[in-house]
């Protein structure tokens, strides 16, 4: 299942003895990113729009190993903030492989990249407000910049990651091709661009079209204009990442190569000299990570069986913050209640259990009323397809520090980000007295 261009890993597909022995190592909870899965997809996606530029959605997964692997597979990087292009050159982008979109730019991000800019001159601004425009011109810039669209449709597997429609991203289609020709006399405009949102199954595509095929109209309205206005010479029409991959174990994969086929029969005739653009995140590095954590309470209760773990919601946002679905198996390795080896996971029952972690949040739940095989205390768990916006939106709330990273590179384990500890809570905090962790 892990070959061919529309499929998925999942977590049924990871060596269980080496994820065991992973944990054993380095604790848990653990993350563990593929590195040749990564570079995997980087290939699907290349193989599927070979004649579009692919940039990487920074955001999903910023690892320095990560970002290595993508810059290696011949992929660009988009960057949503200072501290994203911060990490992706210093993983090697440069030049024109680096773009920034600038989502209502805090001024020490706009200041941030006017400095980059005057070493990496290539690289390209996203700019999705006229605003935005007028603070990079009063910091001296003005280089290459591609307008984002606020393309009037939007599609994502929740309504909290749909940024097509929502008014805060892009400037209003009808206003699109006005913005660009001002912009132009003052920038270098590149490019348009517009994303729908975050998570397009195949139920979506109609939407994806959609808004393909209005920013190929707007592309043709640039570089043609229908009234007497100057036409805009630009490079590429973006039309976002968003591609979904199938969290559920039955959903099937998004069949890359008849999207590609749909994105550009929808977006064409494109003018000459214009390029096709695509910004997955999710897609390259989701199914490349699992998250092991490792079960320490069981509990039955008259309403259901709770099985407690040592990552929750600090760990693994989604379930929490969108409903997400992440497929969990059981790796076994814990104790009967006699004390003695419990039988393997496959020898179990399966038996209807909420995952909880340990946090003060009722939220805190990695799966409610899902049916593993039977855990007991001491038993690894691992919650798949968590490569994308995993870490990435780890957090110390309750003051639990953030999990290890392990980066596998062709089987190789080497730890990509350690473990925090409770010293590094507080490593911000001025005026504290010393805590216990400072002392030891
Ligand atoms: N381009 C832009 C401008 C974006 O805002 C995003 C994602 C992407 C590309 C990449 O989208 P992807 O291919 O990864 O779907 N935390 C949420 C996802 C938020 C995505 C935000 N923007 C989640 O865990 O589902």
């Amino acid at each position: 299942t892990v070959d061919g261009n529309s499929s998925i890993r999942r977590v049924s597909d990871w060596d269980a003895d080496r994820l065991a022995e992973l944990a054993a190592e380095h604790g848990t909870p653990l993350y563990v990113q593929d590195l040749d899965r990564v570079r995997e997809n980087c290939e699907r996606l290349r193989g599927a729009f070979p004649d579009a530029d692919v940039r990487y959605a920074v955001k999903a997964h910023t690892g320095r190993r990560v970002l290595e692997a993508v810059r290696e597979s011949g992929l660009d990087a988009e960057c949503a903030s200072a501290g994203e292009v911060d990490r992706a050159l210093a993983a090697g982008f440069g030049g024109d492989r680096l773009h920034y979109t600038a989502v209502n730019p805090p001024a020490r991000d706009l200041d941030y990249v006017a400095g980059v800019a005057e070493a990496e001159p290539d690289l390209t601004i996203t700019v999705g407000a006229v605003d935005t425009l007028d603070r990079l011109a009063e910091r001296g810039y003005d280089g290459r910049v591609c307008v984002r669209v606020n393309p009037g449709v939007g599609a994502g597997h929740h309504e909290k990651v749909r940024t097509g429609g929502a008014a805060k991203f892009g400037i209003p289609y009808d206003r699109a091709a006005a913005a660009a020709r001002e912009a132009a006399e003052r920038f270098d405009v590149v490019g348009v661009h517009a994303h729908a949102g975050s998570g397009i199954d195949s139920d979506q595509l109609d939407s994806h079209r959609e808004l393909v095929a209005r920013m190929g109209e707007l592309a043709r309205e640039l570089a043609d204009p229908s009234d007497d206005e100057a036409p805009v010479d630009i490079e590429s029409v973006d039309v976002g990442g968003g591609f979904g991959v199938p969290y559920k174990e039955d959903a099937p994969a998004l069949d890359l190569p008849a999207v590609a086929d749909a994105t550009r029969e929808a977006v064409a005739p494109l003018p000459a000299g214009v390029d096709l653009a695509i910004e997955p995140g999710r897609y390259v590095v989701a199914d490349a990570g699992v998250l092991l954590t490792r079960v320490n309470t069981v509990k039955p209760t008259p309403d259901e069986r709770v099985v407690g773990v040592d990552a929750g919601m600090t760990d693994l946002l989604r379930p929490a913050m969108y409903d997400a679905y992440h497929p969990i198996r059981n790796l076994g390795g814990g104790r009967a209640e006699d004390g003695s080896d419990a039988p393997a996971p496959d020898a179990r029952s399966a038996t209807p259990v909420t995952v909880a972690g340990p946090i003060c949040e009722t939220g805190d739940t990695l799966c409610r009323n899902r049916a593993l095989a039977d855990p007991t205390r001491g038993d690894l768990l691992a919650v798949g397809i968590a490569g994308a916006y995993g870490y990435e939106m780890a957090n110390q709330y309750n003051s639990r520090p953030r999990p290890a990273e392990v980066a596998l590179d062709d089987g190789t384990a080497t730890v990509a980000r350690r473990r925090e500890s409770l010293a590094d809570l507080t490593a911000v905090e001025r005026g504290a007295t010393r805590n216990r962790a400072d002392r030891t």
